[in-house]
């Protein structure tokens, strides 16, 4: 089947929608993707028709939540290949499934132990790390980058030890873009008797993940950047590791039997999802999957590996561009500064023609250290956009760039 752009965009209502007069053109999708009319649906459709609490009640409408909340899981562990729906949990996000690791796990890790990052980590994958290390007497290591943005494989390499027992690393970069090696970052770490948590929220919109493949220990992702719903995100976890590890919150739901005597904890995955879990949005992620799995994640990756080519090539001929990240194989990001002009007056002087892009430190402030700057101004893009779009987003740079200069 086609890729058929004009039928995706038509899923997406907001696309159509007016910002200072203009047509949107949204390109911070890194930052949020859109949803489409059938998310939306399925949100309506549970509150609407089986709004009850999950593995609570013996009533049909209960039953009904709770099937629809499983089903949610299912198609997330199907989503990412992970062998048993046990191993998924549900969490806020992305961020709240790194410390949960980093929380739980990290109870496991001995004093003295050290984990190795990457410069160009998120905020997200880097302060639970902290938090972790204020706690324990744990060192932090933080692997560099080469000129391109791709990983320093060998200086990471040379950062282990017989102390190492984490590696935490995103999948693809938010600001560079750069597709990290994780397959091999994972049997390096395991040959060094390390564990791996890999931070996926900005790969698994954009191609196929395979958790077995990878061999990853730790997965996690957010739904709202995958075209579904916001405050809902996934862990995947080995399961012989979830089991070891010590709840992250308490509450109810993940309990076995609970006395004054002592708490036992309900098996997998309930164990880590204490409390009302965002059960609507646990549904309505399967919508989102099923949108992804309909639309094909590859003809998605071949359509904005085009769209980045186009806009790289284009945006190439302004005049003082410079782009950060260029590594090959990269994602649909493209980070950049025209000249002198500050990263904020470029982005609003768009925004005054329609066209939606993030700049600042994009919650990576040691990565900009590194650079040597203070923030870019970044577009990043989606099955939806368009070669169309791409045009009228460089005749605006060139206007900015002129007004800028
Ligand atoms: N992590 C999101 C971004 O990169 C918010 O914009």
């Amino acid at each position: 089947m086609e890729y058929d752009i004009a039928k995706i965009r038509a899923d997406f209502p907001i696309l159509s929608e007016k910002v200072n007069g203009k047509s949107l053109i949204y390109l911070d999708n890194a930052a949020t993707s859109q949803t489409p009319r059938q998310v939306v649906e399925a949100i309506n459709k549970a509150y609407f028709t089986r709004k009850a609490n999950v593995h609570r009640g013996v009533h049909c409408l209960s039953q009904k939540a709770t099937a629809a909340m499983e089903n949610g899981r299912e198609a997330a562990r199907r989503f990412v290949n992970a062998s048993s729906s046990k191993e998924i949990i549900f969490t806020s996000g992305a961020t709240e499934a790194i410390n949960l690791v980093a929380s739980s796990y990290g109870q496991l890790l001995p004093e003295d132990s050290e984990i190795i990052l990457t410069i160009m980590e998120h905020h997200s994958n880097i302060v639970p790390w902290q938090l972790l290390a204020q706690k324990k007497n744990i060192k932090i290591k933080v692997a560099p980058i080469l000129p391109d943005g791709s990983l320093d494989m060998d200086c990471f390499k040379n950062l282990f030890s017989s102390k190492t027992k984490m590696v935490s690393v995103c999948h693809v970069s938010n600001v560079l873009g750069t597709v990290n090696p994780v397959k091999e970052i994972c049997s390096i770490a395991h040959n060094n008797g390390a564990k791996v948590l890999i931070d996926g929220a900005q790969a698994v919109p954009h191609f196929k993940v395979d958790v077995q493949d990878i061999d990853a220990d730790f997965y996690v992702f957010s739904s709202h950047k995958m075209y579904g719903p916001t405050g809902i995100g996934i862990l995947y976890g080995k399961e012989n590791l979830l089991e070891i590890m010590p709840p992250y919150q308490g509450g109810g739901e993940m309990i076995g039997h609970v006395s004054f005597q002592g708490t036992t904890w309900a098996d997998l995955p309930y164990k880590f999802e204490a409390g009302t879990p965002d059960f609507v949005g646990a549904s309505a992620i399967a919508e989102a999957i099923e949108y992804l799995e309909k639309t094909d994640l590859s003809k998605i990756h071949v359509h904005e590996q085009d769209l980045l080519q186009y806009a790289t090539n284009k945006i190439a001929t302004i005049p003082d561009i410079r782009i950060f990240g260029t590594a090959q194989g990269k994602d649909a990001v493209i980070s950049f500064l025209i000249g002198n002009a500050h990263h904020y007056d470029t982005g609003v002087l768009l925004d005054q023609l329609g066209i939606a892009v993030r700049t600042g430190h994009h919650c990576a402030q040691p990565l900009m250290e590194f650079l040597g700057i203070e923030g870019t101004v970044r577009a990043s893009f989606a099955m939806y956009n368009t070669i169309e779009e791409i045009d009228t987003f460089i005749i605006a740079l060139n206007r900015v760039a002129a007004m800028l200069s």
